[in-house]
């Protein structure tokens, strides 16, 4: 039977890519997305993949969000893909708190939000998969206090859950690429680019397929042994 996924800020950049990733790989796949409908329906047009609009960072949306998802996949949720996030970069003495906030919210708050919608089925199943976005600035990086302390936030829930579940079967792990070839990436100007891929050893960006194989991979079920992890995808820039 093919598993059901599904993977937050779905329809651009990373999500998107990790999204026919799994489709082609046999799964029954679902996304959701926040704001930008044009972009939905693109995705939606070319992978016949549903999009949902809901903010993750809503703990009310994400548990009604969660049951229209089952509805249309057919059955409860069995590997979760927290994927969705935002930058809103400033130097920490200048950064308004509405900056604190929405980073916060979208990209720690939300993934609590959705494990809560999704855990206690997968841990009735005895049988479930949570991966999470993390990011190789989760160890600090300038202007980012907010999303590097949202980041950490991640980390260390994953090996709080992991901890909770390895006898459920259910694994919980974290991904934390470098910098990737995303529309999130683009909005870093072209001189601080340069700066930066000057710096990873591998001499380029990081592609969003280079980080949906290592998902796809954390999501089998060979991977069951493998949970309370932060797999660095970043091509060696920190080891
Ligand atoms: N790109 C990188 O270099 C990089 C590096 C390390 C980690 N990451 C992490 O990887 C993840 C994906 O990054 P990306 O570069 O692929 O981002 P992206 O291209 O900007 O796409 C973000 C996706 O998240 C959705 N989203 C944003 N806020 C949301 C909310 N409140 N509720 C639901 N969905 C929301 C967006 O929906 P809309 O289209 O509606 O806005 C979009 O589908 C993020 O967690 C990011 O922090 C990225």
């Amino acid at each position: 039977m093919a598993r059901r996924v599904l993977i937050t800020g779905g329809t651009r950049g990373i999500g998107r890519v990790t999204a026919l990733t799994f489709k082609n790989a046999g799964y029954k796949v679902a996304v959701t997305y926040a704001g930008n409908d044009e972009a939905a329906k693109k995705f939606e047009q070319e992978s016949g993949i549903k999009a949902f609009k809901w903010d993750a960072g809503n703990f009310e949306a994400c548990q009604a969000g969660v049951l229209e998802v089952e509805k249309h996949l057919g059955g409860n949720i069995e590997v979760l893909v927290n994927n969705a996030g935002i930058t809103r970069d400033g130097m920490a003495h200048r950064m308004p708190v509405e900056s604190w906030d929405a980073v916060i919210h979208t990209n720690l708050s939300s993934v609590f939000y959705m494990i809560r919608a999704v855990i206690e089925k997968m841990r009735e199943a005895k049988w479930g998969r949570i991966i999470s976005m993390s990011s190789v600035n989760a160890q600090g990086a300038m202007g980012q206090v907010n999303y590097s302390a949202a980041k950490a936030g991640i980390e260390g829930l994953t090996k709080t859950l992991a901890l909770e579940n390895a006898r459920v079967g259910v694994t919980v792990n974290a991904v934390a690429p470098g910098y990737v070839n995303t529309e999130m990436v683009a909005a870093i100007p072209q001189d601080a680019l340069d700066k930066i891929i000057a710096k990873v050893p591998a001499g380029r960006l990081g592609e969003a397929e280079d980080i949906a194989r290592v998902i796809l991979f954390l999501a089998d079920d060979g991977a069951g042994f493998l949970t309370g992890a932060v797999v660095p995808v970043n091509g060696a820039l920190r080891v």
